[in-house]
């Protein structure tokens, strides 16, 4: 299905869904035919201003929601379950799949609302708010190759999309899901040490910005590995060799390690109590 005739509603136009609708309205999506639900219909009132497609809200929607091809959940994974609880008396098109980005909710959990639907569970990351996301999808029994290809179409939007079984969405999180933070926390600690070592602050957060930037771009254009492009850097005796001695020193690989175990744990723990 072309995307300039898909209908699609988006219960939950927030920070997540609203990047994923305007990926998607850039991606050729015509915003006629889009119906967003908000949680009042004065929050639909602000939302339509915002995004400039039909807001509404679920009881409201009815109708709207019997057409969509694409059903966005977008809401906090505490407002899912009531969400679920009114979805359970809709009735959705056959070919009709939905697509929900609440952390920790599960495929079996979305199931036991909607039965019989090709339902996917999408763990988007925040880059997607700048169309460089990297989100994973999990689909249950009941999405064929097209709503698979449509479902990939949407997160392609917004960055790049992995297909996932379900039992790997947490180490995903753990790892992508959380990783911006980890990215950030490092960061912070380059522009700390670019400070402390008497560098202006304006040329310390831009330039950590253009470090980043620049090293990520690299690797993405030699195809290499992290690896490979660490030890080009490195003189024997030299600067780097120095800095690096003292990473490993602290063991900086182990905590991130550590960071990505402690984050899936949680993310195990969670989605057990959603
Ligand atoms: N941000 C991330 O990094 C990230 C990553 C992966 C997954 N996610 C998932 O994405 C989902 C949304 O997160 P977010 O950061 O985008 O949160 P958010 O900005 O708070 O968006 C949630 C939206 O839901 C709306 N809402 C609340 N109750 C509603 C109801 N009953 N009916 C319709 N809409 C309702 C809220 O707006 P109004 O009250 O104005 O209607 C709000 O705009 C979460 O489930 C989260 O787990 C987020």
């Amino acid at each position: 299905m072309s995307l300039n005739t898909l209908k699609i509603g988006i219960i939950g136009l927030g920070n997540m869904s609203g990047a994923i609708l305007k990926g998607l309205l850039k991606a050729g999506v015509l915003p006629e035919n889009v119906v967003g639900m908000a949680s009042s219909p004065q929050q639909a009132t602000l939302r339509q201003a915002e995004y400039g497609v039909t807001c509404t809200t679920l009881e409201l929607a009815q109708d709207a929601l019997s057409q969509v091809d694409l059903l966005i959940l977008g809401v906090k994974p505490f407002v899912m379950p009531a969400v679920l609880a009114d979805l359970e008396g809709i009735t959705l098109k056959a070919k009709a799949v939905v697509v929900s980005i609440a952390a920790g909710t599960t495929l079996a959990t979305i199931g036991e609302s909607l039965p019989n639907t090709a339902i996917v569970r999408a763990m988007p990351n925040t880059p997607a708010l700048v169309g460089q996301g990297f989100s994973a999808l999990s689909a249950n029994a009941y999405v064929d190759e097209n709503q698979k290809k449509l479902a990939e179409s949407v997160f392609e939007a917004v960055g790049k999309a992995v297909w996932l079984e379900e039992g790997q969405i947490n180490a995903f999180t753990g790892l992508f899901g959380s990783g911006p933070a980890y990215v950030f926390y490092i960061m912070e600690a380059l522009v700390e040490a670019g400070l402390a070592e008497g560098l202006a602050p304006d040329l310390v957060e831009a330039g950590v910005l253009q470090l980043v930037k620049g090293s990520a771009l690299l690797l993405e254009a030699r195809a290499t590995t992290a690896s490979q492009l660490k030890a080009e850097v490195v003189t024997p005796n030299g600067t780097t060799a120095k800095g690096l001695e003292a990473l490993a020193a602290a063991d900086v690989s182990g905590a991130l390690v550590d960071a990505v175990h402690a984050a899936t744990r949680r993310a195990e723990e969670l989605s057990k109590n959603v």
